[in-house]
């Protein structure tokens, strides 16, 4: 019989890569989405699709019980949006996963994965931050996926689970009519339509950038690596990027954009790259994609769209 994961955020950038190829290496997936920012359109053939929203539990307990393993990325995905209104960013983020976390219980299922996000650390050192810094978000969002995080925790012993902390995705797939969600997505996007590129803060801030398929093999190595669980991990390259080398490798697909820096965005921290010792070690991870090399990809999906 079939492996079947339920996917949700499943009309989403990340969601939607996750599912497709899971359908690809023929596992049966049940997708859920309230396509309140995904669309329909992103959402891959071949898997049974739910448009329930997982704050609802009513709904969540209609769901099909015959579920393996819970894949869980829908949400609010946007630390700025997060402040226009934190009360609805709790339920998206946070009462979603205490249903599934219910439902899971409930139906026996195997493990849950959960995108929480780098966000949970908040401000921190100028070194690789490891899953045991202290975390101290900045944002309600933060706040949302570190309450989730421990909601998750206090059921571990019922429901195994693996935290993925990730860093900044970006790739195809990526929504570039967001314009308050996803740096990559958002800089590409005005060097697309405007040959310009706007940065809200300082160039010497720095992240860490992961390319999506890289993403798409760790949260699939999670279901299939039995050993992993109760885990929480750093979902990044390692790479320490500043916003500025950032701006000059997606400037090298355009013609000489101008950059303009200014303003700052709430709740935003100044810099953070991974640790990914814990990563490499229990996810078997040899080389992952260059920023060079994704943003290659990326921009070629951009323009063709
Ligand atoms: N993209 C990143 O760099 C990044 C980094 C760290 C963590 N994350 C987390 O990973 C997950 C996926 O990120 P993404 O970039 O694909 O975001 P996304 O916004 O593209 O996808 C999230 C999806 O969840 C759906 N959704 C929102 N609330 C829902 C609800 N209550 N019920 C059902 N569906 C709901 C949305 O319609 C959307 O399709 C999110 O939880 C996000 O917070 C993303």
């Amino acid at each position: 019989m079939k492996t079947t994961l339920l996917i949700t955020g499943v009309a989403g950038f990340i969601g939607s890569k996750i599912a497709k190829k899971a359908l690809e290496k023929g596992f049966e997936v049940i997708g859920i989405d309230d396509l309140s920012s995904g669309k329909k359109e992103q959402i891959p053939t071949g898997l049974e699709f739910y448009a329930y929203d997982l704050s609802d539990k009513s709904l969540v307990n209609q769901l099909p019980a015959k579920v393996d393993y819970i894949l869980h990325l829908a949400g609010q995905s946007s630390g700025e949006i997060s402040f226009d209104n934190p009360i609805s960013d709790l339920k998206k983020n946070t009462h979603s996963t205490i249903n599934l976390i219910q439902f899971g219980i409930k139906n026996k299922v195997k493990k849950i994965l959960y995108a929480s996000s780098m966000s949970v650390y908040g401000e921190v050192k100028d070194i690789p931050i490891s899953e045991k810094q202290e975390a101290l978000p900045l944002s309600c969002y933060g706040v949302g996926k570190r309450a989730s995080e421990q909601y998750l925790s206090i059921f571990g012993d019922q429901l195994p689970y693996i935290i993925y902390r990730m860093f900044n995705v970006y790739g195809p797939g990526q929504d570039l009519t967001n314009m308050r969600q996803g740096m990559v997505s958002i800089f590409l996007s005005q060097a697309l339509q405007s040959n310009t590129i706007l940065v809200k803060g300082s160039l010497d801030r720095f992240r860490d950038f992961i390319y999506i398929d890289d993403v798409v093999d760790c949260w699939l190595k999670g279901v299939e690596l039995n050993e992993l669980k109760n885990l929480t991990v750093n979902l990044g390259t390692g790479e320490r990027t500043e916003l500025g080398d950032l701006v000059r490798v997606i400037s090298r697909h355009f013609d000489q954009p101008s950059i303009t820096v200014e303003g700052s965005t709430p709740g935003d921290q100044f810099g953070i790259y991974a640790d990914t010792s814990l990563l490499k070690e229990s996810f078997q991870i040899e080389q992952l994609t260059s920023l060079k090399e994704g943003m290659k990809n990326f921009a070629n999906w951009a323009k063709s769209q």
